[in-house]
């Protein structure tokens, strides 16, 4: 079953993305020198294709004073999404069952308009509603967020969604079991040595990583009537139609080509200030095959870097964790880059403390001497190399540790924890002070909800009680773990580490909270 050639029978898998928060589509902007949209007083934001509504329903809890709106053309996605919504007192949240040309017109417009897995894998009639709706309902100066399946980095794994679409459509049963067939039929021909796979070793590779997929996943992925691969000229020729500008990318690294491209590319980059080609460069040069873009209507732009410090608000910065030393090494993809020197020494150690705005950045006594243009620039290329991390709010350092009782504060991280308990994908927690969700794995998210629900006290037992009723395997060494004394010991060891490591940064970030005994 398909409306507009996407499937409907099957329902998506709940996901969170981080690349959704403003936060993070603010800072990408600022660092590209577009001026973007206050959010402390308030913001609207839309989600088209919002699935199972996991990143809109996080981040709703994570930033109350915005307000947040799903569309989907699926209703029982929509219905899910509902529910979330009800358990977690979620009032700035609402979804809508509609496709995108049905949408009401008098939505009004948003600060923030985001599509994660749609606009590959909708017909182009489809791609059309998008673009009409995005040019009548971002608000000027608003920020659009598109991901998308890229060239050249798809151009020999295509004919893996053709064989799979293929396979499928001559099979019998439900879209679940025609594409575990067409699966199946996919592992056959590549073990037999099937020519394509032999010529494409590459491809050969990737078929493992499908097989440690979600089923739901593959199918929402591969079984649509539409599947494009775009080259990111051809969706910025799309966007500017519809007079959008491009304006960056996200992960943040991807804003820095020399943290993407080998140096015997840099004269391609360093001979050109034209963005929209030095984009297309990058993408040949690191094989992209997926992007997460980000465009403004009417964007304003900050015409120079110092300029930054005083228009943008809402962005602190801290140090991932405050035992980072340096030099610090970081390969993303193609090349390793170094981190090192006394400005890199300075923000490290101001930055694990607390997290600090710009302005109070370049005002820090430890700085002074640098000038604002050099800080702004180590703060960027810090961010982008995994020293520091954005937040929307100011965040205490690091805590030390954190005694239970202890418990967690936001009714949508309660209604998450005890509704996603150990389903095997991670549970996204929404954090107030950053404006977005944490992820934790479902089992840390289980000793949590159990740690919170009654304490200490005979933690690992409740936990391994849990563990004994769902479906859930504990692992030791990729097989599972049978033997009874052993699995006790591993959760005890788990809860341990629990309450040393991860609690003390949830409680951080303000997911947790201290019962005052
Ligand atoms: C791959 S899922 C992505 C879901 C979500 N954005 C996420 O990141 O988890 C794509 C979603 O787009 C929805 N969709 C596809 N075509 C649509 C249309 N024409 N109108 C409204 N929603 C549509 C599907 O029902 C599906 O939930």
């Amino acid at each position: 079953m398909t409306a507009a050639g996407y499937i409907t029978d099957l329902d998506y898998i709940p996901g969170f993305y981080p690349h959704m928060s403003p936060t993070a589509m603010r800072y990408a902007a600022s660092l590209n020198r577009v001026n973007p949209p206050k959010t402390a007083d308030g913001f609207r934001y839309l989600e088209l294709g919002c699935g199972l509504g996991r990143s809109l329903t996080t981040l709703a809890a994570a930033n109350p004073q915005g307000e947040f709106l799903g569309v989907d053309i699926n209703s029982r996605h929509i219905e899910s999404i509902e529910k979330d919504i009800s358990a977690g007192g979620l009032t700035n949240a609402r979804a809508i069952t509609s496709d995108f040309v049905s949408l009401s017109q008098d939505i009004g417009t948003f600060e923030f308009l985001t599509l994660h897995g749609v606009f590959s894998w909708v017909s182009p009639e489809v791609r059309e509603q998008i673009l009409a709706l995005a040019k009548k309902h971002l608000a000027p100066g608003g920020l659009l967020l598109v991901s998308y399946n890229a060239m050249p980095g798809w151009a020999h794994l295509q004919p893996i969604r053709g064989i799979l679409r293929q396979y499928a459509a001559l099979r019998q049963g439900d879209t679940t079991q025609r594409i575990r067939d067409a699966l199946n039929y996919l592992v056959f021909i590549r073990d037999k040595k099937a020519k394509y796979f032999e010529d494409n070793p590459r491809a050969a590779a990737y078929v493992d990583g499908l097989l440690k997929q979600d089923l739901r996943y593959l199918a929402h992925e591969y079984l649509n009537e539409h599947w494009t691969s775009f080259y990111f000229s051809e969706v910025a020729s799309m966007f500017g139609t519809a007079e959008m500008s491009f304006v960056g990318s996200l992960p943040i690294h991807t804003n820095f080509w020399d943290l993407c491209v080998r140096p015997e590319f840099q004269d391609l980059f360093r001979t050109t200030s034209n963005r929209l080609v030095t984009e297309s460069h990058k993408d040949f040069c690191a094989n992209t095959a997926f992007r997460w873009d980000i465009y403004s209507k009417q964007p304003q732009i900050i015409e120079n870097t110092e300029d930054r410090i005083d228009l943008i608000d809402g962005l602190f910065f801290r140090s991932i964790r405050d035992d980072v030393k340096l030099p610090h090494q970081v390969n993303l993809g193609v090349v390793t880059s170094t981190v090192q020197g006394p400005l890199y020494e300075s923000l490290l150690s101001i930055l694990s403390h607390e997290s600090l705005s710009l302005p109070q950045i370049l005002g820090h006594h430890q700085l002074t001497g640098n000038t604002p243009g050099d800080v702004i620039r180590a703060i960027d290329a810090g961010v982008a190399m995994g020293l520091f991390e954005v937040s929307a709010n100011s965040v205490p350092g690091t805590k030390s540790a954190v005694h239970p009782p202890c418990f967690v504060s936001l009714p949508f991280n309660q209604s998450i924890l005890k509704n996603d308990l150990l389903s095997g994908r991670p549970v996204s927690l929404a954090s107030v002070a950053t404006g977005t969700g944490h992820s934790l794995g479902d089992f840390d998210a289980a000793i949590l909800h159990e740690l919170t629900k009654a304490g200490e006290a005979g933690l690992a037992d409740r936990v391994s009680a849990r563990l004994a009723d769902s479906k859930r395997s504990l692992q030791k060494d990729g097989k599972p773990v049978s033997d009874e004394a052993t699995r006790q010991e591993m959760v005890e060891q788990a809860c341990a580490t629990f309450i040393k490591t991860s609690l003390p940064q949830l409680s951080r970030l303000g997911i947790v909270g201290r019962e005052s005994t």
